[in-house]
């Protein structure tokens, strides 16, 4: 017998301000799919996808959710809902084939200008993802995020898709999780490419994913946002970390948890422009240091934070017994969840972690503006999505205290996903959309869920109304 405990939170009864930007998220690699059709190179995705034993069910992005073709009707579902923005990613190797500007492939730039136009033509407003993990393949043999010249490159890239959508576009993010691309791209080696040292490479993969954000976002701010008149941000992701018991060592280890998650960038962006001070002790010479010029270049990088949240930690100090040097190990806790909270196995379901993260990057990083970039859920994909449904609800919820309550700066919530996608190393056996993608059939057809309907009427109704 299995007893289900729905927890719910004190729900909180009101409306979002007036201009408040609800919106959806999608990327390319999960949903676009023609990964060898118009001139697209192969990127680190495909490589990895295709090389056994890395995706549960074998599966691939090769088709995906179509959205490479069906790009019209998922403006359609944009519409549908009433969301005002569309969060997506350009795969760079779409648009350079393998990476660099020689590789310019004219069918792929007219792809991402005909999305924009026909969002536009919906008046749905365009944010730009520059990368969401797809680093065209050519690059990652010349050393990808690992070696300095990974900069000039993303900088090149990103300097086109400004030059190009620019015009259109009034919302970029840069870089898309770098917690993510740093430690599961090379730290676990459960995401591409694959690599598994977690002593050094996410420490300098890191710093480099914060370098290119960096040149970037002054690339922007000098060259395009005075004449284009747009913004420009990053997506960073963490969890909210729960102490496990009240003692002190516990504490300290879920303060310790959100510097090494959360802080690791964004103390450098939206802080002092450094690394918190836990991770420069802790990891010694391996976390590779700014110099002044760069701490100074990093500080208030960003036009807005852009937080993707998904679920809430308990968080115990706890020696890692680990053989070598590893970033687990400089970190020292153990996490897990509260077995009374519910929801699916590894995204269980707290919303005042929400709000707590929300009040935590107001009075950490100075009141800036945020974004929800991405929250949701994952399930095994049916039609009524009951738990879905329960999840958004408070979170949302949560989201709103956070900006009627604690005031913090809230601008806009991005629901993840639009559409069920390749859910990365969990393949097809995982799905995140508020709309059911029939991935059994080539044609890949769409069909709300009761968590479209749900949220179509949060934004009619700007929120809760009392
Ligand atoms: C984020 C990513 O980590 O969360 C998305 O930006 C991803 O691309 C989503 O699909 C769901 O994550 P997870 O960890 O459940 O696979």
């Amino acid at each position: 017998l299995v007893l289900c405990v729905q927890r719910t939170s004190a729900f909180y009864y009101g409306q979002f301000p007036d201009n408040f930007a609800w919106g959806v998220s999608t990327s390319a690699y999960q949903t676009e799919g023609s990964w060898n059709e118009g001139g697209r190179g192969p990127s680190i995705w495909d490589t990895f996808s295709k090389s056994p034993g890395k995706i549960v069910d074998g599966s691939n992005g090769d088709q995906a959710s179509d959205s490479y073709k069906k790009y019209r009707e998922d403006v359609q579902l944009l519409k549908q809902l009433g969301v005002k923005y569309y969060r997506f990613s350009i795969s760079w190797s779409r648009v350079l084939s393998n990476g660099t500007l020689a590789s310019r492939n004219e069918e792929g730039i007219q792809f991402y200008k005909s999305l924009v136009q026909e969002l536009k033509n919906n008046n749905i407003e365009p944010v730009v993802t520059l990368y969401h993990w797809d680093l065209p393949q050519k690059l990652q043999d010349m050393g990808g995020w690992e070696s300095d010249s990974i900069v000039n490159f993303f900088v090149e890239y990103s300097n086109l898709m400004f030059k190009e959508l620019g015009p259109q576009v009034k919302m970029w993010i840069t870089i898309n999780e770098p917690y993510d691309v740093a430690w599961y791209g090379y730290g676990t080696g459960s995401q591409a490419p694959g690599i598994k040292e977690p002593g050094t490479k996410p420490y300098a993969v890191g710093r480099n994913l914060i370098l290119a954000h960096v040149r970037v976002y002054k690339l922007y701010k000098e060259s395009y946002a005075p004449s284009q008149g747009g913004k420009i941000g990053i997506a960073l992701n963490s969890d909210w970390k729960l102490p496990k018991t009240n003692s002190q060592e516990d504490r300290q280890a879920a303060d310790r948890a959100k510097q090494f998650m959360l802080g690791w960038f964004a103390s450098p962006i939206f802080g002092n422009g450094d690394y918190p001070e836990v991770m420069k002790t802790r990891a010694g010479s391996r976390l590779p240091s700014f110099s002044l010029q760069e701490i100074i270049d990093n500080r208030g990088s960003s036009d807005f934070f852009g937080i993707n949240h998904y679920t809430t930690k308990l968080v115990e100090n706890s020696p890692s017994m680990d053989a070598g040097e590893s970033y687990s190990k400089d970190l020292g806790v153990k996490e897990s969840f509260d077995p009374t909270w519910d929801g699916p196995s590894e995204k269980k379901i707290y919303p005042e972690g929400m709000r707590e993260l929300l009040k935590y990057i107001k009075s950490t990083y100075g009141n800036p503006v945020v974004y929800v970039t991405e929250n949701g859920v994952g399930d095994c994909g049916t039609i009524v999505d009951e738990t879905r449904v329960n999840y958004l609800k408070n979170y949302i919820d949560q989201v709103l205290q956070a900006l009627k309550l604690d005031h913090v700066d809230v601008r806009g919530y991005f629901v993840w996903s639009l559409i069920d996608n390749f859910e990365w190393s969990a393949g097809y056996t995982k799905k995140y959309g508020i709309y059911k993608v029939d991935f059994e059939r080539g044609g890949r057809d769409r069909t709300p869920k009761a968590s479209a309907n749900f949220y179509r009427d949060v934004i009619t109704h700007n929120g809760f109304p009392t």
